[in-house]
Order: C-alpha cells, then structure tokens, then sequence
C-alpha cells in the first residue's frame, strides 16, 4: 500500500521533454511530457478504447493522439477528438497528474488532484545556495520494495558492514542510537566522540586530527530521506544549527519512489557546506555516493527475496526501532486515506 496524497519525485526534469515518455508510479502506468510552453504534463498511459499506452501513440502540438484508432486527449485528460464516429463518447478520457518543477526535479502528486499544493514539496534549504557545493547525483532501480530502502536509511548501524571501505569508522559498530519522532517523520541519529575520520570523509573535512562525528538519518514521509553528517573537531560537537565555523555538513537527499510493490526508484542529490566551485571534489563525491548505494542495493534485493520467501520467521533488532515506528506511522496515515479512496 502506498500514501497517495502526496509528492513523488518522477524523474529529473531535465529528463522529461517533448517525447512520449512512459513511466510507472505506484503500480499506475504514466505517460510525461512536456508541453510546448516546457510546462510537464502526466497522463494515465492507457487508452480508455483498449488500453493501447498513449505513450505508444504520437504528439499532435500539445495533444496526445492514440495509435490504434487515434482517439486525441488533451492535457488535462479530456478526449478532444475520435476520427472514427461523428459523437466522442463521454466517457472518453484518462486521468491526468498534477506535476510540477521543483529543484531539478519533476514531482508527481498520486492523490486527489485538488488537495495538490506545490507549497507542499519538500524545502531544500541550501540548494541555491552559492557557497555550498552541490552534486547532481544518481538513480538507480532497485529491485526491492520501497520500505526497504526506508529501513536502510533510518539505520546508521549498517555502515559498519556495508560500506566498509567509505562511511565506516570506530564507533559506527556500537554508538547507541537515538530516535526522534515528529508528525512528518523519524530522525535516528547519534554523536560519535573524539573518533577518527571515516576513509571517504577523511579528503573533504578541513581540519585534521580526531572529530566528532553526527549521523542524521531522517526520513519524512512517505519516502524522502535526508541523510546529514557532519564533523567537528573532538569535542565540538553539538547543536547541528550552531555549529563551529569549519565544521563540515554533507545532506544527501535520497527521492525514493516506489515503481511497484518489488521494484524502486531511488535518485539521490547532495550538497556540502564547502568548496562550492570545486569540480574535483564534486566528481569524488559523487563517484563516492554511487559506490556506496549500489553496495546498499546488493543488500536491499537481497533482503526483499530473502524477507519474501522467509521459510522460519524473521527478527527485529534494537536497531530496528526507528524504522519500525517510521513503518506504523506511515501506515497510520496511509489507513487515514483509504476512507476518502473508496469514496472516490
Ligand atoms: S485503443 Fe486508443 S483509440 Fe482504440
Ligand atoms: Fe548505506
């Protein structure tokens, strides 16, 4: 089950144009473009005559025309045209999605379309901000359900034994963790003290010597994490708003998707408070994070084909509270929804 009345980041929007490009979200077939006013438009793939994908049909200016019996729908859904009968029929149309431009990235709202607000898309505090550095970043499919790459980034814990050779350090196998609900998501997190450097940090932090060291793992819901670290010098660390002047803060964005029930699109960005102009940095950050998720994606497949055809039960761990809490929040307002989607 997933939450409807919310924003899904679709693709990037430099990735969507002119052509027909057909997609699946939630189970639902989905065809973007772009107008000829670059403004996007999403629309049910599937043609109400025999479902042929419109994505298989042509554009006619901003019109969509099937390419079976060339029923033509505008972009709102409406059928304009049927060069086959004189009458369209009125029941002659498909949905259309509320999309919209946001931080290079093309959202999609899955629910009731006038509940969709734009002011309701995640803030990126620091996106235009001229003195952070920025990565595009990646995506990947991953081949497992989407609460699975939930759990992963609520879990600082796997660092330890997955990305041995980048994020792991003394005291990412033991620091206890700490867990922080709020009405749009959870926060595990944990101050590590007077450690050393990770392998991948090590290159990118301005001060040398032992720091301190903060895992953030947020997720709100449904599905967007952000993932901060920041290093201090041993013994400086503290509030992550009021931090010392060479602290240093990566956010990595995480926009996850789900395709359908086993299948995920996960697409990441990052931003780091230094260096803004420094391609090379940026290159080795972003070569660093593509290593590291697919390392998590190995994992998380296996999980998902591991946890589906379990033959003895599984366990939770204590570590596992954040995303457990994460899990029956989620599921809560999902529950909340599903009064107003029969009624539809
Ligand atoms: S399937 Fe689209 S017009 Fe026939
Ligand atoms: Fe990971």
């Amino acid at each position: 089950m997933y939450l409807r009345n919310t924003w899904y980041v679709a693709a990037r929007s430099d990735e969507i144009g002119e052509a027909l490009t057909p997609m699946t979200i939630l189970g639902e077939k989905i065809v973007l473009y772009r107008r000829a006013d670059c403004m996007p438009v999403a629309l049910e793939d599937a043609c109400p005559h025999r479902k042929l994908p419109l994505s298989m049909g042509r554009r006619e200016g901003d019109l969509v025309v099937c390419g079976y019996h060339g029923l033509t729908f505008d972009c709102t859904g409406a059928c304009v045209a049927s060069p086959t009968q004189p009458r369209i029929p009125s029941t002659a149309r498909v949905r259309s999605y509320p999309v919209a431009d946001r931080y290079g990235l093309l959202w999609i709202w899955m629910g009731e379309a006038e509940a969709a607000d734009p002011a309701t898309i995640l803030t990126i505090p620091n996106f235009d901000n001229p003195t952070w550095g920025s990565t595009r970043g990646g995506s990947m499919t991953c081949r497992c359900n989407y609460l699975y790459l939930v759990d992963n980034l609520l879990d600082p814990s796997h660092v330890a034994w997955v990305h041995v050779s980048s994020f792991a350090a003394k005291g990412t196998e033991d620091t206890p963790l700490q867990v922080t609900v709020k009405d749009d998501g959870v926060t595990v997190w944990r101050w590590m003290r007077g450690r050393d450097l990770p392998p991948y940090y090590a290159p990118l932090v301005k001060f040398k010597g032992a720091c301190d060291r903060l895992q953030h793992y947020e997720v709100r819901y449904p599905s967007i994490a952000i993932n901060m670290s920041i290093y201090t010098r041993a013994g400086e660390g503290g509030d992550p708003d009021n931090l010392p002047a060479d602290a240093y803060v990566m956010v990595s964005y995480h926009f996850i998707t789900p395709i359908d029930e086993n299948t995920t699109q996960y697409l990441w960005m990052q931003h780091r408070n230094t260096d803004p102009n420094d391609a090379a940095i940026t290159e080795r950050i972003t070569a660093g994070a593509r290593t590291a998720f697919e390392e998590d994606r190995v994992i998380l497949e296996a999980v998902h084909a591991g946890m589906a055809n379990k033959a003895t039960p599984h366990l939770d761990l204590a570590l596992d509270a954040g995303a457990l809490r994460f899990r029956r929040g989620l599921q809560a307002l999902i529950d909340a929804e599903r009064p107003r989607q029969a009624a539809e």
